[in-house]
């Protein structure tokens, strides 16, 4: 009994089963592993997103001295004229965007480790001379571009000698932004041409939701749980939802965001990786990792059009860069299955829309009833229902929830905290391939997805219109159970429970460790 309430007080610490498993975690997740590349190259320099994401998160990570000694930083884009122009245009924007305190002396230094270059891809000589200015050391080339152009850019590289199958173009290291195709015959294009074209071994897609601290969590529970792992099945397993709403609009992103929808947007790439992490089987190395995730999305079940709901916010169709009467999806939700024995007859739903009440990412696992060892650990009936919650965003928790206890579970505390941006950049200059997407997994998404969106074509319904500011479209409820809506809509109500005074005092060491994780992203 006294385990059992200190258990309840302090948070379940799911710690790892054996040492395969926590080498497992760590290759996952290390990050330092072979020293850095002598250059890193960035297509799209002048970019939104380049200034958004990509050098601010550089400069964090050179403000925290975690970039490779002789780190090269070549920003390249046909828009560049000089090196001067284009820091000072570099400057102005990250300082507008109040990202970056620009008048540092540590940015003064960051900028001074920038080469600007023009690069027309379009100029086999442009390209050659890129190659001659680089020399002969390992490179890592990052296309921040528009999907359009990746095709050409990917052969530009190729015909210029900076990647390939084999030689030493080789070894250079190519990052690919999403989204990869706008279908799945785009995909197959793209992946083929990249996989005859480089090494796909050093391919990188990009899928910032891979870098976010409680996805990383959620690996480590998964692969490194003795207490989660025995019930992680349909034996004892309800259901499972995963959802990302925003509260954001499409923000003047019109144009893109109209050829996208929430589908191509947030479910075929974020969505689709969180899902395959909590269904996939553990691999036995991190290097099988993405063959394991694509295997669990083979397995998705086709999804009827019954089993979908897509909705458009009022007033998105009059935005800016948006077709008058546009039928794209700004909301979607879909319920479907995956046969195998593991998870046959537990139902997946996902949802992701804008413009919603709040932003929430969050992970549920509803269970049926929980394992006897685990139910006695947290001194609760075995039979009684529980909720395994992981929130993404806005700040990162992993809690059970059974009866009126909240109890908070750790896994993979130790992480460094960093924005998702900083840590897939130091993944992709230190090598570790474990934190982006292989080109099956991405295939195998959009052989699911796809002929969803084609039924919704077909079809010609348009999305059901929502007000601004909803939770969700009142459509979407249908999906859910009302028990479990009525949870997830009054999140506020499940605290953890407050410590009375007879709560024993924690030892020096549990203090230590407490301190080294800022409070903000601990997960506990
Ligand atoms: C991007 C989408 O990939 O993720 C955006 O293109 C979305 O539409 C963004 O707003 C959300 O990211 P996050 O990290 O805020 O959940």
């Amino acid at each position: 009994m006294v385990v059992a309430v200190a258990i309840a007080l302090w948070g379940i610490h799911a710690a790892p089963a054996s040492a395969e498993q926590r080498s497992l975690v760590d290759s996952i997740t290390q990050e330092h592993q072979h020293g850095g590349p002598a250059n890193f190259v960035l297509f799209g320099a002048t970019g939104d997103l380049a200034s958004r994401m990509l050098f601010p998160s550089l400069f964090e990570l050179h403000r925290k001295g975690e970039l490779p000694k002789d780190f090269r930083l070549v920003a390249a884009s046909v828009d560049i004229t000089s090196q001067r122009d284009f820091l000072r245009d570099l400057r102005t924007k990250v300082r507008d965007l109040g990202k970056v305190d620009t008048g540092s002396l540590e940015w003064k230094r960051f900028e001074k480790s920038i080469v600007g270059e023009r690069v027309d891809f379009t100029d086999k000589k442009s390209v050659r001379a890129l190659k001659t200015r680089l020399g002969g050391g390992e490179s890592v080339f990052y296309l921040a571009l528009p999907p359009a152009v990746f095709g050409s850019a990917v052969e530009a590289l190729h015909d210029g000698g900076l990647v390939g199958r084999s030689g030493p173009a080789a070894r250079n290291t190519l990052v690919l932004e999403k989204p990869f195709g706008r279908n799945l015959q785009e995909a197959r294009s793209l992946g083929r041409k990249v996989a005859k074209l480089a090494n796909e071994a050093k391919v990188l897609r990009m899928d910032h939701y891979l870098g976010k601290q409680a996805v990383l969590q959620l690996m480590a529970l998964r692969f490194g749980s003795r207490q989660f792992e025995p019930m992680w099945n349909r034996d004892y397993i309800e259901r499972v939802e995963i959802g990302a709403r925003e509260q954001l609009d499409i923000q003047g992103r019109g144009s893109f965001y109209d050829q996208t929808g929430a589908m191509k947007d947030f479910v075929q790439g974020h969505l689709m990786q969180v899902l395959s992490i909590v269904a996939m089987d553990t691999p036995t190395e991190a290097s099988e990792l993405g063959q394991a995730k694509a295997a669990v999305v083979r397995k998705i079940k086709p999804i009827r059009p019954s089993a979908t709901v897509r909705g458009q916010y009022q007033g998105y169709a009059q935005s800016t860069g948006v077709q008058k009467g546009s039928a794209t999806e700004t909301y979607v939700a879909l319920r479907t299955e995956i046969g195998n024995p593991r998870w046959e007859g537990v139902p997946f739903v996902l949802e992701s829309g804008k413009a919603l009440a709040a932003k929430d990412s969050y992970v549920r696992v509803t269970f049926k009833k929980l394992e006897p060892s685990v139910a006695r650990q947290l001194g609760v009936a075995a039979d009684r229902p529980a909720q395994l919650v992981i929130r993404i965003d806005p700040q990162p928790s992993m809690e059970l929830h059974s009866g009126q206890r909240s109890i908070p579970i750790t896994a993979g505390s130790q992480l460094p905290v960093r924005a998702p941006y900083e840590r897939l950049l130091l993944a992709a200059v230190e090598g570790n391939h474990s934190l982006f997407a292989k080109r099956g997994e991405v295939e195998a998404s959009w052989e699911v997805l796809d002929p969803v969106e084609r039924q919704w074509k077909q079809s010609g319904q348009r999305p059901i219109t929502y007000a601004k500011g909803v939770a969700r479209p009142r459509a979407a409820t249908s999906l859910l159970p009302s028990r479990l809506l009525k949870q997830r809509l009054a999140p506020a109500r499940f605290k953890v429970p407050r410590r009375p005074q007879t709560t024993p005092r924690r030892s020096k060491h549990q203090k230590l460790q407490r301190a080294r994780v800022p409070a903000r992203a601990r997960l506990r």
